[in-house]
């Protein structure tokens, strides 16, 4: 009985995101990304009407659960773009890239979104992988776009997904 509590997967939630998450969403995305973002960039991106998200969070075992994952995007005059993603890399590959991106491109629809965009690095395996099995098809490419710590330069990819 005890084990089957202590061994248990962790289950999670994905809510909405606020202006309560910003501290959490930049934490976590200076762990994910070279280039961090302050939690005045978030504050500044969730000010607009038109940038929503979700952040996922484990539902069990914490007083305050911290937040393992969020997406945010923007919709605007019938597109919708992601602007970041990031889940923790304690649970690579849990299932919550997926779910947060589920939840987005369902709200971007609800909004009157009907194709959806991102910016991806051609490196990024993790990512072309969620958005591929997403439905994402590349549309264009940003050769030296992205710019690493060392000075090397990679390939941004866009792509593109209809919400209809
Ligand atoms: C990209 C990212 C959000 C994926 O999140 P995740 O929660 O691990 O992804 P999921 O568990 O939902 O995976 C969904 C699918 O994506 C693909 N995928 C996920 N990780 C992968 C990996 N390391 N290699 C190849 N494909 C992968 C798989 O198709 C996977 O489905 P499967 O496990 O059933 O095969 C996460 O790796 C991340 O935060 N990376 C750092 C930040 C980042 O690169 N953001 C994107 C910028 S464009």
């Amino acid at each position: 009985m005890l084990d089957a509590y202590l061994n248990r997967k962790p289950e999670f939630e994905i809510l909405p995101i606020s202006a309560q998450d910003c501290v959490s969403m930049s934490a976590l995305h200076g762990e994910r990304f070279a280039k961090g973002w302050g939690d005045g960039e978030f504050h500044s991106l969730l000010s607009q009407k038109n940038v929503f998200g979700y952040a996922a969070r484990q539902t069990k075992g914490f007083f305050k659960p911290p937040l393992s994952g969020f997406v945010l995007a923007r919709e605007a005059a019938g597109e919708a773009e992601i602007l970041t993603i990031a889940v923790s890399s304690k649970l690579p590959r849990s299932g919550l890239g997926w779910r947060l991106m589920q939840a987005v491109m369902r709200e971007a629809g609800t909004r009157g979104g009907t194709s959806l965009f991102l910016e991806v690095d051609d490196g990024n395996q993790a990512a072309l992988g969620l958005y591929r099995k997403l439905g994402f098809e590349k549309v264009g490419e940003r050769p030296s776009y992205y710019v690493a710590p060392d000075g090397s330069r990679s390939t941004a990819l866009v792509m593109r997904r209809d919400l209809r």
